[in-house]
């Protein structure tokens, strides 16, 4: 993109994207639950945490758990931020919730340790 030319932009599958590069910023929202079934869903958080360079910060977002069963996923926020929190330190997470049954998402900030692999 001609306005932004010191971003390099990707498009990948989460589970599958590979790059010698640690980034200090991978923002996932709305994404996370289309990957497939629990398995699938740890598989691309890994490689996500594995993308994360130590001290650097991922912003995941998702609908809920209760809404994205009843859209027929294996999993939501609530879900997949317990996955994250496995390797990665929780600093914020905020409720965002509109009008609608379907717009009730959660918003996590989190960071990896210095010391993580
Ligand atoms: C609901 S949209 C969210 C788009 C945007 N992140 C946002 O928050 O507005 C879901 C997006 O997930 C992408 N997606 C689905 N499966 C994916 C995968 N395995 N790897 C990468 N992206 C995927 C789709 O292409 C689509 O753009």
């Amino acid at each position: 993109m001609k306005e932004t030319p010191h971003i390099s932009w990707i498009i990948s599958d989460v589970q599958q994207f590979s790059s010698d590069e640690l980034f200090d910023l991978i923002v996932v929202a709305e994404v996370l639950y289309y990957v497939g079934d629990l398995v699938q869903i740890r598989a691309a958080v890994r490689n996500l945490v594995g993308l994360l360079a130590p001290g650097g910060q991922l912003v995941f977002g998702s609908a809920r758990d209760a809404n994205c069963e009843r859209w027929g996923h294996a999993a939501g926020a609530e879900t997949t931020i317990a996955m994250l929190n496995e390797s990665l330190t929780e600093i914020e997470c905020i409720e965002c919730r509109g009008a609608s049954i379907n717009e009730d998402c959660l918003l996590a900030l989190f960071r990896k340790p210095i010391s993580a692999s």
